[in-house]
């Protein structure tokens, strides 16, 4: 999601889940806790704020995406907004950890594009030291099945600038399929970049997820 929904300017706390709606999961009260074999995914808190402010702001993180926060009151800001979307029922935000430490290292979004999430989009950011180490994988596949067991997707869209090697190699990894290019979709730096559109659709997802049959050798 490199076009990160949150925007400062339209931030005005006005998001509340519409009278009588019905709840049928309680995700949308507050996020489980998910836990891979390098590290876990868990509801933002304000005190993510400062470290993902350290983290997610160096020019090689936000080099291809929207521009993240610029103070760590900008992103106590945005941390509070992804409670507000969650609660509504329309977006979800995890904070990354490393396995035996509770330091948010990078974030990973879900927002739905159609209602209740049939067709998402995802998009992720982790700290540059903790690049090439496993932790994506691993968060990405726990998301992976939150994203479709949970929320129901159906879906899974994200876009990835051309020039974005590591986000473009990030997405082919965890079986992120290219369907075309969107042309000069995205603004960044002044700049129109082109996106490719990438899918996970459940039905592919689950089906690799299948254990393969045992071979039966007949005698
Ligand atoms: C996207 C991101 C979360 C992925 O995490 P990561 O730890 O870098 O991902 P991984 O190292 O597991 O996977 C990246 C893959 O891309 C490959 N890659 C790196 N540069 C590449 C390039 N120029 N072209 C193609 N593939 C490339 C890597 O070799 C790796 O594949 P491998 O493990 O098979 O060798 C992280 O790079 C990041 O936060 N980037 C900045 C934010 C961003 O761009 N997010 C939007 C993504 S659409």
């Amino acid at each position: 999601m490199e076009k990160m929904p949150y925007r400062p300017e339209l931030d005005l706390q006005t998001v509340q889940p519409s009278a009588g709606e019905v709840v049928s999961t309680d995700w949308r009260g507050r996020l489980p806790a998910l836990s891979g074999r390098q590290g876990g995914l868990r509801e933002l808190r304000a005190s993510d704020a400062a470290p993902l402010f350290a983290l997610l702001t160096t020019e090689e993180v936000a080099r291809f995406i929207s521009p993240p926060p610029t103070t760590v009151e900008g992103f106590e800001r945005f941390i509070a907004w992804t409670h507000r979307q969650r609660l509504a029922g329309t977006y979800v935000c995890f904070a990354v950890t490393l396995k035996g430490f509770d330091t948010a290292i990078g974030i990973f979004q879900v927002r739905q594009l159609e209602p209740d999430f049939g067709t998402a989009e995802w998009g992720f950011a982790i700290g540059s030291p903790f690049w090439g180490t496993g932790v994506f994988q691993d968060s990405a596949q726990q998301v992976l099945e939150f994203a479709f067991d949970v929320l129901g997707v159906h879906r899974l869209e994200a876009r990835a600038a051309v020039q974005n090697g590591r986000g473009n190699g990030a997405l082919l990894k965890v079986g992120a399929v290219q369907e075309g290019v969107l042309r000069k979709s995205f603004l960044r730096n002044g700049r129109y970049l082109d996106q490719v559109l990438y899918a996970i659709v459940e039905d592919d997802w689950r089906e690799a997820r299948r254990p393969v049959d045992p071979v039966v050798v007949l005698h």
